[in-house]
């Protein structure tokens, strides 16, 4: 059964409320129990006290019976003072006390009583305490008994017991009460948290939590919750534009290879070199769509996660040499100058080779799409730093500074005519900066309107490993 936190809260600050509340109780009972003890022990030792000085002041010079007297007389004199008997070493009564002669109170002989003696005893229906002490008054032993009455004390414990037997459980209920209160009233911002995320979903992920201005913790929740919710927004509206742009990348070229195919289709008997270019037209349309769809696929399965490289140490010059090698035929086909400047090396990276060939040849891809004919393309690459770079170098019509922001951005093309005529879908840089990610480096561009551009692939390199071998 789920319970709210209010009510758990309420629990809980009752549980502990009712601990600390009888550890209070039970203490404050004992010290008190202790302190009227320890008040009504003194007395009954200052008694003593005041007895012996009286003996020791009077018995040389007196009479056993002038003695009684003089003690009754004395005794009268303070508070429960009639409350006392003396006896001697053979056990004959120095003193009595009327009431404890009536009840017969019995006493220790000196002899029997190495230490002072506290007892509690009930005499005809009284509470009395007790102390006797062996007392020597001029060579010879004497018991000194002295009583208290302790019946109002006990009275008063017993009422102070039942004040705080009655006085918890109010406490506890009133305490209770408050727990459920303050917690209820806390935690109801949270109430209107859940209520408002309750109503955001896919289709109105722009709204906005509340936040409370109250600096605390709910601040905080409703403040990250709403970063989450940007977070998300973003994503969706990436997600949301990729699927247009996807949807529109592939409908051209399908509507494309669908007309060049009727209009070839609708009057028969044409010559066949006729057939033939319509048919051409469809191949390399249809090979673009395919191309455009496999970078689509590339990159939902690393959207997903599912794409991973697969990196073992290999030598970066190795790679740029490959690519290189491929990249030259395409800059011939374009009629532009090629050359590739890669030391003897190895520059030893921790990479998927077969990946990073792939994103290089993006860079040389673009480097000779976007360069006219009679340009040039350099590929280098070096380690400095700890960090191994491989650049691609053109000097083709470059990037305006506005744009190099997007560049990496899917599906952007600064020209969108001029680089569809190349069959480019503007996937090549956002599959290039992929690659380059999982292998933990980056890529950047230094590029001038007009003049040309470079493309700066950067990787972490395995230096310990080059000194090692
Ligand atoms: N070397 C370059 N010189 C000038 N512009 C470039 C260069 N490389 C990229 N660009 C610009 O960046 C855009 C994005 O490049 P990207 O490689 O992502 O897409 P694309 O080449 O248009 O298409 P795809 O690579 O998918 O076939 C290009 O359309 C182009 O405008
Ligand atoms: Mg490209």
């Amino acid at each position: 059964m789920t319970r709210s936190i209010g009510f758990r809260l309420a629990a809980w600050y009752f549980a502990v409320f009712t601990c600390g509340l009888a550890i209070f109780s039970i203490a404050a009972w004992f010290a008190m129990r202790a302190s009227v003890f320890h008040a009504v022990d003194d007395e009954l030792r200052d008694r003593v006290r005041g007895v012996t000085h009286f003996m020791e002041n009077q018995i040389s010079s007196l009479s056993l019976l002038e003695i009684r007297d003089e003690f009754r007389e004395h005794s009268v004199l303070g508070p429960g003072g009639d409350l006392f008997q003396v006896c001697d070493q053979q056990g004959q009564w120095l003193y009595r006390s009327v009431p404890l002669e009536g009840a017969d109170v019995p006493i220790a002989l000196p002899a029997a009583l190495p230490a002072p003696r506290f007892e509690d005893m009930q005499i005809e229906g009284h509470s009395l305490r007790f102390y006797s002490q062996r007392v020597v008054v001029n060579g010879k032993a004497y018991t000194v008994q002295v009583a208290s009455l302790m019946n109002e004390a006990y009275e008063a414990m017993q009422r102070f017991r039942l004040i705080l037997l009655l006085a918890a459980p109010i406490l506890l209920i009133l305490a209770s009460i408050g727990g459920y209160w303050l917690g209820t009233r806390a935690l109801a911002p949270v109430d209107g948290i859940s209520q408002t995320a309750q109503q955001i979903s896919i289709e109105n992920l722009e709204e906005r939590l509340n936040v409370p201005q109250t600096g605390d913790q709910l601040q905080r929740l409703s403040e990250t919750l709403n970063a989450m919710l940007s977070r998300l927004a973003s994503s969706v509206r990436r997600m949301k534009q990729f699927t247009a742009d996807a949807s529109h990348e592939l409908r051209a070229p399908v509507s494309l290879i669908r007309t060049t195919a009727e209009v070839a289709v609708q009057k028969r008997d044409r010559p066949a070199g006729e057939y033939l270019q319509a048919l051409d037209e469809i191949l390399e349309e249809a090979e673009r769509t395919s191309q455009v769809v496999d970078s689509l696929m590339l990159l939902a399965r690393a959207d997903s996660g599912k794409e991973a490289v697969e990196a073992v140490p290999v030598d970066l010059c190795e790679i740029v040499r490959g690519a290189s090698d491929q990249g030259e035929k395409l800059a011939r086909t374009r009629g532009l100058h090629f050359a590739a400047e890669v030391p003897r090396g190895p520059i030893w990276i921790q990479a998927d080779a077969d990946a990073l060939r792939r994103a290089l040849l993006i860079l040389i891809d673009n480097a000779a799409k976007y360069t006219p004919a009679g340009g040039e393309i350099v590929v280098r690459c070096g380690s400095r730093n700890g960090i191994a770079v491989a650049s691609v170098s053109d000097t083709g019509m470059g990037i305006a500074k506005h744009d190099v922001a997007h560049i990496f951005d899917r599906f952007w093309r600064a020209d969108k005519a001029r680089s569809r005529e190349h069959g480019g879908a503007g996937l090549g840089l956002s599959i290039a900066k992929w690659i380059v990610e999982m292998h933990h480096g980056s890529i950047d561009v230094e590029s001038e309107s007009g003049k040309g551009s470079t493309f700066h692939l950067r990787v972490p390199s395995r230096l310990e490993r080059e000194n090692l071998n």
